[in-house]
């Protein structure tokens, strides 16, 4: 399917942003074409075919958005700005999101290959919500007061008493799963503190942030708030994340990257929340429902395409009934339906682009060499588009590569074990800490369960459930800081303490 071929799918404002073609960076409220003129394809992973080509932002282009969100921090009328303005603006552009959230899901759905009706439900519903979350934060940033303690001036009269203080230019770095959705997880809570962002999608999936900058200089944010700049990680992102007049990046993507951003983030003290990866387990009880867990194991894997940070991606189900919930979440990865995201039929579309179709075949063939049997799936669908089958893996060891390592497609690993303090050890056996779901009614269990296990979240009877109250994010080497809830706020805030000796 080539772009003239779905042109009559597409809302207005979808067909006429993708008509434009190429793509130029957001900074200082204008759109300028990078300094190198250089430009990056993006294809539709459904079809490989370039749906549009956007400017290649080099060193020069992120000093000029990183010196305009300072300005803007600085010396524009933002900081200036009631929070009560702020949080308007930031309702309005939530509007404005709701208002194009089809043509947004679409473009979202041509990029990434998702369904555009599942990224309508979930990706444009969270992102909104998640704004206006943090919109009514911005009224609500308090310091406190208190009786002074000075052990050395005992008599003094002192009024102490703390601000909360926006953090300053905050650098976003976001993948490519929920491209829009992650950019609202940074940029609503950096508004709320009062900060001034330059964000970066990432390369293989710039167009709804572009969008979103569109929707941003209609909102009426003053120029230089939230810059948008396109490019590639090493090209782009490494110049953004280490820039000295940055105060706080804001990261997800992987635990490699994120470690070379802490790091460099460290030479400058650049405040840092890093959302990785992980290998979050489903693990099922022995009194629950055997088809219960199936369809939830099956939805946590398989959800967009398992190119989820905190999938479902090691299924651990009591002995007992092993044979059984394996067989069900086979007969749910069989019968789904593969195709484009805008066909209302498909239930699950490509992965995002050739590399990660390649790296998670590869996956599922270094399964097989380690001796994993393939109950279902087992690599790519059809020769064109990166279509990957849904897959099913069991007799995999604790110590194989894709029962440790994050596969980040829709691979699911199946082990059987004993009892619950085995299972307790077993999930935490990886390097990663984001998720994980336990499925049982056994409240007595359950709530045994629950501190033992190593995550920063854990559903019960669910799995990837997420709230704009609720923080998400990493134990171990699955992050660092929070997104969402009054967690993330914080991170965008510093602390100043105030002695005022009467
Ligand atoms: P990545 O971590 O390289 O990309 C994420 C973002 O970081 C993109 O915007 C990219 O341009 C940027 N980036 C890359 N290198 C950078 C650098 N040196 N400095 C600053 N920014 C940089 O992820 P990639 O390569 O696309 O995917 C590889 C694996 O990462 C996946 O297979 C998956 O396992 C994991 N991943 C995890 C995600 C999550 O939600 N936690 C999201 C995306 C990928
Ligand atoms: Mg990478």
């Amino acid at each position: 399917m080539d772009l003239s071929d779905i042109h009559h799918l597409l809302s207005e404002r979808a067909s006429a942003f993708l008509q434009r073609g190429t793509h130029d960076l957001f900074i200082d409220g204008q759109w300028s074409a990078a300094h190198s003129g250089q430009r990056l394809t993006t294809v539709n992973p459904a079809s490989e075919a370039v749906i549009a080509q956007v400017a290649n932002a080099c060193p020069q282009d992120v000093d000029r958005a990183v010196r305009a969100a300072h300005r803007a921090f600085h010396e524009g009328p933002w900081g200036r700005m009631r929070p009560v303005d702020r949080e308007r603006l930031m309702l309005r552009l939530a509007d404005l999101i709701e208002t194009h959230a089809q043509a947004l899901a679409e473009v979202e759905s041509l990029d990434n290959g998702k369904s555009a009706a599942i990224a309508r439900a979930v990706d444009l519903n969270m992102a909104i919500d998640s704004l206006r979350y943090m919109a009514g934060w911005a009224t609500k940033i308090d310091g406190l007061t208190r009786e002074h303690n000075v052990p050395f001036a005992p008599d003094a009269q002192m009024f102490t008493y703390t601000r909360r203080e926006p953090v300053g230019v905050v650098a976003a770095v976001v993948p490519w799963n929920f491209p829009l959705l992650m950019a609202l997880w940074k940029i609503g809570p950096a508004l709320a503190a009062g900060c001034t962002i330059v964000l970066k999608p990432a390369e293989q999936t710039p167009l709804t942030a572009l969008m979103l900058a569109e929707l941003v200089q209609e909102a009426g944010f003053p120029p230089g708030v939230v810059n948008v700049i396109t490019g590639d990680g090493p090209g782009t992102g490494a110049p953004l994340v280490s820039h000295p007049l940055v105060n706080k990046v804001s990261f997800t993507g992987s635990t490699e990257v994120g470690k070379l951003i802490g790091h460099a983030c460290m030479d400058n003290m650049t405040r840092v929340t890093l959302e990785l990866g992980g290998k979050s387990p489903v693990i099922v009880l022995d009194d629950c429902d055997p088809a219960t867990a199936a369809a939830g194991a099956a939805n946590a894997i398989f959800f967009n395409h398992g190119q989820v940070c905190c999938a479902g991606s090691r299924l651990y189900v009591h002995k007992k009934m092993f044979d059984r919930v394996v067989a069900d979440v086979a007969d749910h990865a069989a019968k789904l339906t593969l195709g484009h995201g805008l066909d209302p039929g498909a239930q699950m579309g490509p992965l995002v682009s050739q590399e990660q179709m390649e790296r998670v075949c590869g996956y599922i063939d270094i399964g097989r060499s380690q001796g994993a049997e393939v109950v279902t799936g087992g690599g790519r669908a059809g020769q064109r588009g990166y279509f990957v089958q849904p897959t099913v893996l069991t007799g995999v060891q604790p110590d194989h590569r894709v029962a440790r390592e994050e596969i980040f497609g829709p691979v699911l690993v199946a082990m059987p074990y004993d009892d619950l303090d085995e299972v307790a050890a077993r999930a935490n056996d990886t390097p990663f800490g984001l998720g994980a779901s336990i499925w049982s009614n056994n409240l007595s269990k359950v709530h045994r369960l629950i501190p033992k296990i190593q995550a920063g979240t854990v559903w019960v009877n669910c799995h990837s459930t997420l709230d704009p109250g609720m923080p998400f994010g990493g134990y171990k080497q699955s992050g660092f800081g929070r997104d969402l809830g009054r967690a993330a706020l914080d991170s965008y805030l510093e602390t100043k303490s105030v002695f005022i000796q009467l």
